[in-house]
C-alpha cells in the first residue's frame, strides 16, 4: 500500500476524535514573512490601512468576502461545522464565538504555522489583516453594510482549475455504519469498468451524507490484484470489509480522497496517475457517529487529461516506526529521514523513474505528515549537501483531527544528494490524553502502531522529476 502525499487531503491514516488540550497558539503576525505575496495578500494589506481602527468595518463590504472563503465551505447547511455562517443573519449571530475561535487560532483548522517557513497554499489558512477586520467588525457590533455595493476587499482563494469531474462511479451502495462503534473503518471494492489507459488529473468522493463521512481515501487497485481485493471483500460478510489504514494489499496506490471541507485539486504541476484498463478501486471510509443516521451511499469522482501525459506524481516517504513515549513525557522526540536519490515509487508509465541519480532535478510540491493524538509538533526540512536547512513544514500545535497535506506556494528545487529530515513531537502527559465516553484516559507508555490509540510518526514530500 502507497499513501500518496500531496493527493491526500487528510493525511494517510485515521483521525478520531480527540481533545488535545487547550494550548494557546501563536496567531496573527504572519503576513510579512510570506515572502512575495500574492496580490490577495496586498489587496488585504492596502484594505488594513484604509480600514483603520474607527473606519466603518460592515459585513457586506468586509466580512462576506473574509467568511465565504474561509469558513463556508464547512459552516454551511449540510457541511461538517456544527452551524451555519452563511449569509448576514447567521454570521452576525454567530459573530463573537467566531472570532473567539479565529483568535484562538482553533479555527479555520489549519495547523500549520508558514510565516518562517515554507509559504503554503490552502483556502484555510487566514490571513492577519483577514481577522484584524473580524475584530474591528465585532467590535463595531457587526453592522450590515450595504448589499447591493461592492465588496471592498478581495480574499484570494487557491483555485481549482477542476470543473465538472468527467466521470462519477457510484459503488452502488446504502451503507448503515456500526453504531456500535464511535468510528467505523470499512473499505469497499468499486469496478469502474475503465477498458483503457485512464489518465487521472484528481480523484475525489462524494456522498449522500457528509456529516456521517469523516474521511474517504480512494485507492487504485491494478488489474492483477483485482482477484485478491474480491477474495479479501468475499470473506467479510455484507458489503465491503473492516480496514485500518489502507485496504491492506501491496501493489494499491491511493490516488485522492476526502476529507473535511477539502476542495480536489489536480495533482502537481499537469502530473497525472495512469491507470490501466481493468482498474479498479477501492474506498477506504471512516465512518464518525453523527446526529444524521441516514445509510450513506459512495461514488467515486475523477477528473480525467484526454492525452497521454507521462508525467506523475511521486512522493518520498520517510517513515519511522522505532520509538517509545513513557507514560506521563510531556516531550519525547523522534527523526525521521530520507534520501531526495531515493525516489522510485514503482512507475507505471514512467520512462525514466532514476532520472534524478542522474543529476537530474527535482521539484518538491508539497510536504505531508502524519501522527495521532499526543501529537505535539511537526516539523519537516530539506537539508542541501553543503548542509543547509529550508524549512517545508513546521506545524506548532499538532491537532489529529487537523491533520494534511499542504502545497507550496511555490515549487523548491531538489538536487540528487539532499535530504529530507523530519521530527516528530509528543506531548505523553496527563492532559494531553484522549476522551474516550466522557472519561479522559490516563497516560500509558506509547509505541508504534495500528490503532488510533498507538501512535506514528511519518511524513513524505511529493515531487516531480524534471
Ligand atoms: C475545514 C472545515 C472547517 C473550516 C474551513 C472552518 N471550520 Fe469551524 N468547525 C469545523 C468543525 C468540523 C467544527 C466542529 C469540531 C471542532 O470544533 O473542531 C468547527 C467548529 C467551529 C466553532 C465552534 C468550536 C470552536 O472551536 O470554538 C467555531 C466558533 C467555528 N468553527 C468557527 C469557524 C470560523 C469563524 C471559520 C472561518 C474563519 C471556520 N470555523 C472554518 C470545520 C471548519
Amino acid at each position: 500500500m502507497v499513501c500518496l502525499g500531496l493527493v491526500l487531503p487528510a493525511g494517510c491514516g485515521d483521525t478520531v476524535g480527540s481533545s488535545s488540550g487547550t494550548q494557546d497558539t501563536a496567531t496573527g503576525e504572519s503576513t510579512e514573512a510570506t515572502g512575495e505575496s500574492s496580490s490577495g495578500v496586498e489587496t488585504g494589506e492596502t484594505d488594513v490601512e484604509t480600514t483603520a481602527a474607527g473606519e466603518p468595518v460592515t459585513y457586506y463590504q468586509h466580512i462576506q468576502p473574509i467568511l465565504d472563503a474561509r469558513c463556508v465551505a464547512c459552516h454551511k447547511a449540510g457541511a461538517v461545522g456544527p452551524f451555519s455562517l452563511e449569509g448576514y443573519d447567521n454570521a452576525s449571530m454567530w459573530g463573537e464565538v467566531a472570532l473567539e475561535a479565529v483568535e484562538d487560532g482553533t479555527m479555520p483548522p489549519f495547523m500549520p504555522d508558514d510565516s518562517n517557513c515554507q509559504p503554503l497554499e490552502d483556502f484555510r489558512k487566514m490571513e492577519a489583516w483577514e481577522r484584524d477586520l473580524l475584530a474591528q467588525w465585532v467590535a463595531q457590533g457587526e453592522p450590515e453594510g450595504d448589499a447591493n455595493a461592492p465588496a471592498e476587499v478581495e480574499v484570494e482563494v487557491p483555485k481549482t482549475t477542476l470543473g465538472e469531474p468527467t466521470r462519477v462511479f457510484d459503488a452502488g451502495l446504502e451503507y448503515t455504519p456500526n453504531d456500535a462503534e464511535e468510528d467505523e473503518y470499512r473499505c469497499f471494492l468499486l469496478d469502474p469498468a475503465i477498458t483503457d489507459w485512464t489518465f487521472l488529473q484528481a480523484v475525489s468522493i462524494d456522498t449522500n451524507n457528509w456529516s456521517r463521512v469523516h474521511h474517504a481515501i480512494v485507492y487504485s487497485v491494478p488489474p492483477e490484484l483485482v482477484g485478491a481485493a474480491q477474495a479479501v471483500d468475499a470473506e467479510t460478510p455484507g458489503p465491503g470489509w473492516d480496514c485500518y489504514f489502507g485496504p491492506g494489499l501491496d501493489g494499491t496506490l491511493a490516488v485522492g480522497g476526502y476529507s473535511p471541507g477539502a476542495v480536489p485539486k489536480p495533482y502537481d504541476n499537469g502530473t497525472t496517475i495512469p491507470i490501466a484498463a481493468g482498474t479498479q478501486f477501492i474506498i477506504e471510509t471512516h465512518f464518525h457517529q453523527t446526529y444524521n443516521q441516514d445509510p450513506v451511499s459512495l461514488a467515486v469522482t475523477t477528473w480525467e487529461h484526454d492525452d497521454v501525459v507521462t508525467r506523475y506524481p511521486q512522493w518520498l516517504p520517510m517513515f519511522n516506526s522505532n520509538f517509545f513515549i513513557p507514560a506521563g513525557e510531556p516531550s519525547v522526540t523522534a527523526p525521521l529521514a530520507a534520501d531526495i536519490n531515493s525516489v522510485d515509487q514503482e512507475p507505471v508509465y514512467d520512462p525514466d523513474p532514476n532520472a534524478i541519480k542522474q543529476g537530474k532535478e527535482g521539484l518538491i510540491w508539497g510536504v505531508d505528515f502524519h501522527m495521532h493524538l499526543r501529537g505535539k509538533t511537526a516539523k519537516v526540512e530539506l537539508v542541501r549537501t553543503d548542509g543547509t536547512r529550508e524549512c517545508l513544514l513546521w506545524v506548532p500545535r499538532w491537532r489529529d483531527e487537523w491533520q494534511g497535506s499542504y502545497a507550496f506556494k511555490q515549487p523548491v528545487m531538489a538536487k540528487a544528494g539532499d535530504r529530507i529530515e523530519g521530527t516528530c513531537e509528543w506531548d505523553n502527559s496527563p492532559d494531553n490524553q484522549p476522551w474516550v465516553d466522557g472519561v479522559q484516559l490516563d497516560p500509558v507508555d506509547l509505541y508504534w502502531g495500528f490503532d488510533a490509540l498507538d501512535e506514528m510518526c511519518n511524513g513524505g514530500v511529493s515531487m516531480t522529476i524534471d
